[in-house]
């Protein structure tokens, strides 16, 4: 009785431990099956993708990508500056599907008719994201461009002025998609350094914005030249960006402040952004530098970086002109008698004009060679950015003095970046 007992107990006690042996193991499984429904519902696993963490509660704008041109109305136009030079447009589909994803620093291109007529050439511009990613329209800031100072009698900029002045909310634009290869890098978190001169600042808008939403605790450094209070672009929001975000270091500097703005209230420093500048506000660190400006900002300060002690690797750059600036005439400069390496240097013929010349090494590319011998090919950005100059290459080598942001097409090359290598038979 008392053996039967103890085995009673004994079953008993084995019986208590495997129900809760039991109950545990139940109720973990549970808990797994729930953490995998839970994950399962979150999709496949991304890299960083902005329009993906910006837009959680907004459908997929994944099935938006498109080839070519496609339409896009103007839904609002809004000016960013006192002076009224900066004009934001905000673009929506006319087919009213999603918009693909951009990474921060992208352009759009634009097919604009700005002139009314059938003998007209539509000309090709390209215009960076000004925001961060959105899956319901995108953003672009453009700079009303007058006459070069020198040049005062000189048209005005064709496609700038037609967005400020004829493009209005409805009008309807074609729009390729956001490309180009200078943008945030995916997954990176090092800290930050963006650099905007004048209209260069729209890239650096996107990726401003975009790093505080997703990582809100990277460091983020912003050195924004401008001429005065008057062309100070969107302001306070930066202003306000910078209050509210203690990783946030905004730096601005006027180079011809106006009497009206406030040093330490409307900006920073008096001048130019440069190395000097960089070195007092910043110190030597591994960070991911962005430059955008006037070419003589990006000509001084992209070496001074590297020589600074920045990996060459981590300063990215790009330049939205004077690539638009026709090709300067050409009195002032040396005289053009061939020297002994022109006498040397390949020779270059344009098959369908029937103009052959050896190339001349001073030449920028082979654009400006082609424009100087009185050929007129179409160009865009010269930059390497809208494909417009886009050229078959009937025989010979060439090489490229930039990285392409076009997917050139076989057997092509883009005049505005490249230059012979061997002598050259091109279709223009
Ligand atoms: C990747 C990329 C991104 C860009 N992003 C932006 C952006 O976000 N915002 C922005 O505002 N711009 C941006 N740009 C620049 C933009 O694409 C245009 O180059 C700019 O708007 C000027 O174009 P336009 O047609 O108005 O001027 P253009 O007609 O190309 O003229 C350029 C200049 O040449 C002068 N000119 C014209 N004809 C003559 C002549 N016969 N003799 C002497 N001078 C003459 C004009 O007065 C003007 O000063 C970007 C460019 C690139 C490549
Ligand atoms: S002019 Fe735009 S790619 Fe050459």
């Amino acid at each position: 009785m008392r053996f039967t007992d103890t085995m009673t107990i004994q079953e008993l006690s084995t019986y208590i431990a495997l129900a809760i042996v039991l109950q545990v193991a139940a109720y973990g499984a549970f808990f797994l099956l729930q953490k995998r429904r839970d994950y399962l519902q979150l999709g496949p696993p991304q890299a960083i993708d902005a329009n993906s963490a910006l837009s959680q509660d907004r459908p997929s704008a994944s099935g938006g990508a498109w080839s070519g041109y496609r339409e896009f109305r103007v839904q609002r136009k809004e000016y960013e500056d006192r002076s009224r030079s900066v004009c934001s447009f905000y673009l929506v589909p006319v087919d009213g599907q999603a918009l693909p994803p951009f990474k921060p620093g992208q352009f759009l291109t634009f097919r604009l008719a700005p002139h009314a007529g059938a003998e007209a050439r539509p000309i090709v511009r390209c215009y960076s994201l000004s925001h961060a990613p959105d899956s319901e329209c995108y953003r672009v800031s453009i700079k009303r461009i007058g006459p070069p100072p020198d040049k005062p009698g000189a048209p005005t900029g064709v496609s700038s002025n037609f967005f400020h002045d004829q493009v209005e909310v409805g009008s309807v634009l074609a729009v390729k998609a956001p490309a180009g290869h200078f943008h945030l890098l995916d997954g990176d978190h090092s800290p930050l350094v963006l650099i905007g001169g004048g209209i260069g600042i729209t890239p650096m808008l996107s990726m401003l914005e975009t790093s505080l939403v997703l990582t809100p605790e990277r460091e983020v450094w912003l050195s924004y030249g401008v001429r005065n209070g008057a062309e100070h672009v969107m302001k306070s929001r930066l202003r306000d960006l910078a209050q509210r975000h203690p990783n946030f270091h905004l730096h601005v500097c006027y180079s011809r402040p106006g009497s009206d703005d406030v040093p330490d209230a409307d900006f920073q420093h008096a001048g130019h952004v440069d190395i000097g500048l960089l070195r007092q506000t910043l110190t030597l660190r591994p960070y991911q530098v962005y430059v955008c400006g006037p070419r003589q900002m990006m000509e001084s300060l992209v070496p001074a970086l590297a020589d600074w002690g920045i990996d060459p690797e981590r300063i990215h750059y790009e330049a939205f002109g004077p690539s638009t600036v026709p090709k300067p005439a050409k009195a002032a400069q040396p005289s053009r008698a061939p020297t002994a390496a022109a006498a040397d240097s390949p020779k270059v013929r344009f098959a369908n004009s029937a103009k052959e010349r050896q190339w001349d090494p001073r030449a920028e590319s082979l654009l400006a060679f082609a424009e100087d011998l009185g050929l007129s090919v179409p160009s865009g950005c010269r930059a390497g950015s809208c494909g417009s100059c886009q050229t078959t290459i009937v025989s010979g080598e060439i090489e490229t003095t930039k990285e392409p942001d076009f997917d050139i097409g076989p057997g092509c090359c883009l005049l505005c970046i490249s230059r012979p290598k061997s002598d050259l038979v091109l279709s223009a």
